[in-house]
């Protein structure tokens, strides 16, 4: 077989493991989430999760992807040899598969927001509510530009590891930095915006029930690309001398940091129109945004302009840095069983835009049809994989890393073969081994009402 790439700087290995993980999870779901589960005591448990779930089963992955130098599947045929643990390295294949389906749709939402921002068209919306209906409710645009990203997806996949992923990461993600940390402070400035930092800083406990925790341990999962393998298969790119736990550590600390201050762009504006109210769902970002380029820039309208321009474009560019990992999941694996990789890329393409436009059509045509728990397909995929596929899998990795691989080769591969000191490694095994596991199993069980 050929002989597997790697990332060519240590740096580019952590921009691109930050670019999976930074995307529409952050601004989007993590704001629909907050604006769900009644916001700062929801923001308080996500972190919690982040940093002692999270944290962990991101080293874990790494350990498992850096030592094999394999794609996931191929990760647990090496490193333990004809047993069932395989298993997890399908799951993941098929749930990254499941998220960029669905993942793809509300991406192709910022490409349509991106044309209409670029037309002027963002600007000048009346009702910003209306406008997103009609928009995700036209299967057309829906399909087309979902299509249009798995398809910008796809080619940067079949141009390869170096060239496509590593180069792209390193410039999009400072950039996306500054436009939000602007745009924050441009929804500071509405009217009423304090009541929306009250609302994400003053926590509520009465709002906490078992699914608020569970709601936050999988969007946790779901915003650092856990759970699944596509941090595995990133780390198999990793060269010898990357430290595993300070590249997890840099990873959630951004990932944390992007989401956080997309708080600051969406709750202070939510509370400053009338027409949104905090739990609007998977719209409540694409309906308040408009709100505030337009009144937060009414007295300089080409800054509000500019502003929408780039925020939409350079969430699209994170967006498409996490499909390309979710893609790239599935693509390495195919290809690395036989399959050609440009052919093993179609397929996943291929796939993915049948379910996706599964997806597409919940907002609209499909709109009233619910197959699963009453649920569309849009709202099956986002909470199946979510909240049940990656803490699955997320359990599953830190049962393998605990249990099963032998505890010197974990301590090698933390501390680079005892090159350097680890200081946290203890807890980080103890973390992985009884914490994680536990926890997991018990926010699981809570939520299926065995405890009550
Ligand atoms: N983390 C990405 C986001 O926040 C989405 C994503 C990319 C993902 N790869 C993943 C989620 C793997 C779960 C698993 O937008």
């Amino acid at each position: 077989m050929e002989k597997r790439t790697n990332f060519r700087s240590k740096l580019g290995a952590i921009l691109a493991a930050s670019g999976s993980a930074v995307g529409l999870g952050n601004v989007w779901r993590f704001s629909t989430e907050v604006g769900a589960n009644g916001g700062a005591a929801f923001i308080l448990i996500y972190v919690l999760c982040v940093l002692l779930l999270g944290l962990p089963v991101m080293v874990g992955e790494f350990i498992i992807g850096r030592h094999s130098h394999a794609n996931t599947v191929d990760a647990y045929r090496k490193l333990a040899p004809r047993t069932g643990w395989i298993v997890q390295g399908f799951l993941g294949v098929f749930t990254g598969w499941f998220i960029l389906s669905y993942y793809s749709v509300v991406a192709g939402w910022t490409l349509g927001y991106l044309g209409s921002s670029v037309a002027g068209r963002v600007t000048h919306i009346e009702d910003s509510a209306a406008f997103f209906s009609t928009f995700t409710s036209s299967p057309w645009w829906a399909i087309g530009c979902m299509v249009t990203v798995l398809l910008i997806t796809h080619l940067i996949i079949v141009r390869g590891v170096q060239n496509g992923i590593e180069r792209f990461s390193k410039l999009m993600m400072p950039m996306l930095l500054i436009i939000i940390i602007g745009l924050g402070i441009a929804s500071l400035t509405m009217p009423g915006a304090k009541t929306g930092l009250q609302f994400l800083f003053k926590p509520d406990f009465s709002k906490i029930t078992s699914s608020t925790v569970l709601s936050a341990m999988g969007q946790a999962f779901f915003s650092l690309s856990l759970g699944m393998g596509a941090l595995c298969t990133y780390a198999s790119y990793f060269s010898d001398d990357t430290r595993l736990t300070r590249a997890a550590g840099s990873v959630v600390t951004i990932d944390t940091l992007v989401a956080i201050l997309s708080g600051f762009i969406i709750f202070p504006a939510v509370f400053s129109i009338s027409t949104v109210a905090p739990d609007a769902g998977p719209g409540l970002v694409f309906i308040t945004l408009p709100e505030v380029f337009k009144a937060a820039f009414a007295d300089v309208p080409w800054l509000g302009y500019l502003f929408a321009v780039l925020f939409y474009l350079l969430l699209l560019l994170a967006a498409l840095t996490s499909t390309i990992s979710l893609h790239e999941t599935a693509t390495a694996f195919l290809h690395e069983q036989g399959i050609p990789r440009h052919r093993a890329a179609w397929i996943v393409t291929g796939v993915s835009i049948l379910f996706g436009t599964l997806c597409a059509l919940s907002f609209g045509l499909l709109k009233d049809l619910k197959p699963f728990f009453g649920m569309t397909f849009f709202d099956f995929f986002d909470y199946f994989s979510a909240k049940v596929l990656l803490p699955l899998g997320g359990l599953l990795i830190s049962l393998f890393v605990g249990w099963k691989l032998d505890r010197q080769l974990v301590k090698d591969e933390i501390t680079n073969h005892g090159r350097y000191k680890t200081p946290l490694c203890g807890l980080l095994l103890f973390l992985l081994k009884w914490f994680a596991p536990i926890a997991i199993s018990l926010i699981f069980l809570n939520e299926l009402g065995i405890f009550k």
